[in-house]
């Protein structure tokens, strides 16, 4: 049917012009100047012996960070902080402590957020999976709970996984959230508080989300073209992270979108900016 044809062209046509003129008008990610090269900051990191924690280490992103911080030895001591223990097979994992909450009384578990140097926070949920007073309660009161108690516990940096978007005056709930969440973050006045604001997560997710497995196969294509406009892989979000924290900025808040994400995750070890 040509006129089917034609509209789906149209439509087709209209997207791609629409990810060219987001991907030009996005401003270039600005890299901070570094002194010396990251193989060089990962080992002065190291003797620091800082500590850290993670929450939802068992999710997708908490995941492949606790992988990612027990291969890179950052850390002198990493405690996982989630709502069940996980099981891990691999003789890496074998120091790394686990600290089983309950996320509604989470004051009663203050000495699990004592004396960490780092904090990360990978913690969310769907408003399709937990409804909307549920994912209020994870990516909102969980999250802020969980930051107060950090920084009562002697955290000096925060680093929160937020999302690309995220405004606390937008009408989309999950958006609101987010910014919210960030803001009220913000005035417990970390030393150093990053927010990441990743786009679409790409993964092989090993939970089944219909919607996500859609989205993610559409947006393969997506990802190949415009790599940093509306995907960013995991692997990549989490090489940022680490990045961002051995880079030792002294700036009180980085905010890092989605593309300054790609420019963190992919800085070469050897490369001197
Ligand atoms: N998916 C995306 O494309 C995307 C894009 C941008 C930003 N983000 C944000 O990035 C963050 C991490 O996403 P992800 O996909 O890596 O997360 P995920 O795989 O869904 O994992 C979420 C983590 O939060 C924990 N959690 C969920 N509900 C909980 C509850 N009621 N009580 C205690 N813990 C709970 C989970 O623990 P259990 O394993 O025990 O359930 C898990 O460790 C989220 O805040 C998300 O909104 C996601």
């Amino acid at each position: 049917m040509p006129g089917v044809r034609g509209a789906v062209c149209g439509i087709a046509g209209t997207i791609l012009i629409l990810l060219i003129a987001i991907s030009l008008h996005e401003e270039p990610a600005e890299l901070p100047r570094m002194a010396k090269d990251l193989k060089t900051l990962q080992e002065d990191y190291r003797q620091l012996n800082k500590s850290c924690f993670i929450l939802g280490a068992s999710g997708e992103t908490g995941k492949e960070l606790l992988k990612q911080i027990v291969e890179s030895q950052l850390f002198s001591k990493v405690t996982v902080i989630g709502r069940r223990k996980i099981n891990f097979e691999d003789e890496a994992y074998k120091d790394v402590k686990q600290e089983v909450v309950d996320f509604e009384k989470l004051e009663e578990h203050s000495a699990a957020f004592q004396e960490h140097d780092v904090g990360f926070c990978c913690l969310g949920t769907t408003k399709a999976k937990s409804g909307e007073a549920g994912f209020i309660r994870v990516d909102h009161d969980y999250v802020l709970k969980s930051a107060q108690l950090a920084k009562a516990g002697g955290c000096q940096h925060f680093n929160l996984e937020s999302s690309k978007g995220a405004n606390k005056g937008s009408s989309f709930l999950y958006l609101r959230v987010k910014g919210e969440v960030e803001a009220e973050v913000e005035e417990l006045g970390f030393d150093r508080f990053s927010i990441f604001r990743p786009a679409f997560l790409m993964c092989d997710r090993e939970e089944y989300r219909p919607t996500e497995w859609m989205t993610r196969k559409m947006m393969t294509p997506m990802a190949y073209f415009f790599p940093t406009v509306l995907t960013v892989p995991i692997t990549t979000l989490v090489k940022a992270m680490l990045n961002n924290a051995v880079l030792q900025s002294d700036k009180k808040v980085d905010l890092l979108e989605n593309k300054a994400i790609h420019a963190l995750g992919k800085m070469e070890e050897e490369k001197k900016c």
